[in-house]
């Protein structure tokens, strides 16, 4: 960290995750870094040490390891801490004065929180953080004064932005931990998306499937889906997912033996079919660019079921949006290489297998093919 935008590095990395799933975070650094020592966690807030399996000397943890995690809502590097009457204590090589971040993100990981608020990270607005930690905010103001392209306290980065986190985890002590936003998380405090629920939306699904689309759509730089593809979602009731497809001007078709809400099933550009998906005898004529999967079973059951209509589909389909349900926790790395193999069976040349902050003791599989991604041909 000799310059300041130099790539992070550090001996602890913090994590931000769906609270309630920590569980899931401390196993998959477990599986996948031998050695990992778990710290210090709040809910929703975790930090681990990484350290050779042997030898136990620490080993700084470098971007790249961080690139590809399932559970984490946003991973940032541990570059010091504030605690009262101490002071700041930074890491060797940190500088917050000369910090490159354009963005402050205050969250408060300790206050514990009413029902209505649960599961959601709790910010500290700057007049708070500062009427609680009068001194840390007076290091951080002196820092930013310096700083002409700050771009605001709490504010959504972009990515490739720099953020400083500054997570209070008790009334006496903040830690700070440097992100570099990756086009995989959301740019809000603590990797929330902050999309909300439709209106006449009938369930909570319609998030997860707009997020997903957020990020494909941050990936490719526009539109992904054009009115009048046809999608088929297998696990359609209530209907917030086909909800949300329709509201984009698609043609769907929702496969599910249990009711969908009247705002779906009078949509005239919806059809329903009332079948579990092994029972569905669809017929020849069945297309689809789109294919969503949302059934609770586990994924290997799931992906099982639906494989017939997805080879059938195969051909046509420009990108896929699966829920996989994660009811033990070494399903993850199970999932994982049903989605490798999925992906490349279908021909997908983008695709994100992650916990969308949406998502609660489940996974979020999706991505798009080459039909989707690939350039049109502009004749000059
Ligand atoms: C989590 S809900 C789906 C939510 C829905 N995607 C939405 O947007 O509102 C799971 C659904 O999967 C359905 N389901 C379970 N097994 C199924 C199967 N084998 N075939 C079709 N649907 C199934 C259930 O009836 C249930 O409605």
């Amino acid at each position: 960290m000799s310059s300041p935008t130099a790539e992070l590095r550090a001996p602890f990395l913090v994590v931000f995750a769906r609270e309630g799933q920590e569980d899931f975070v401390k196993n998959e650094f477990g599986l996948r870094f031998l050695g990992t020592k778990f710290s210090f966690s709040r809910p929703g807030f975790l930090s681990f040490k990484r350290a050779h399996a042997e030898t136990g000397a620490t080993i700084e943890w470098r971007a790249a390891d961080a690139a590809n995690l399932i559970f984490p809502l946003r991973t940032g590097f541990f570059v010091g801490k504030w605690t009262e009457g101490k002071g700041f204590a930074p890491i060797e090589g940190f500088d917050i004065a000369t910090s490159a971040h354009r963005h402050v993100h205050a969250i408060d990981a300790y206050t514990k929180k009413d029902p209505r608020t649960e599961g959601e990270t709790l910010t500290l607005d700057e007049g708070a953080f500062a009427r609680r930690f009068p001194e840390a905010a007076e290091g951080l103001r002196t820092a930013d004064a310096k700083r002409a392209d700050r771009a605001g306290w709490n504010s959504r980065a972009e990515p490739g932005e720099r953020i400083l986190n500054a997570i209070a985890v008790s009334e006496k002590e903040v830690w700070f931990a440097l992100t570099d936003l990756r086009d995989s998380e959301f740019g809000w405090p603590g990797g929330e998306s902050r999309i909300e629920r439709a209106a006449e939306s009938p369930s909570r699904a319609s998030v997860k499937i707009e997020e997903a689309i957020a990020l494909l759509e941050r990936k490719t730089g526009g539109p992904i889906l054009k009115a009048g593809e046809r999608a088929i979602e297998i696990g359609s009731a209530p209907g917030g997912a086909c909800h949300a497809l329709l509201a984009r001007g698609l043609k769907v078709t929702g496969v599910d033996r249990a009711e969908m809400a009247p705002v779906v099933a009078n949509h005239p550009n919806f059809t329903r079919v009332d079948s579990s998906i092994g029972d569905w005898m669809f017929p020849e004529t069945t297309a689809a660019e789109w294919i969503a999967i949302d059934i609770n079973a586990e994924p290997k059951v799931a992906l099982r079921e639906a494989k017939p209509l997805v080879d059938y589909l195969k051909r046509g389909v420009r990108g896929i949006f699966f829920t996989l349900k994660l009811n033990q926790i070494d399903f993850a790395l199970v999932a994982e290489r049903l989605a490798k193999a999925t992906a490349a069976d279908l021909g997908m040349t983008t695709y994100f297998l992650k916990q969308l902050p949406s998502n609660h003791r489940e996974i979020a599989f999706f991505g798009l093919t080459s039909r989707a991604t690939a350039k049109a041909f502009v004749r000059k």
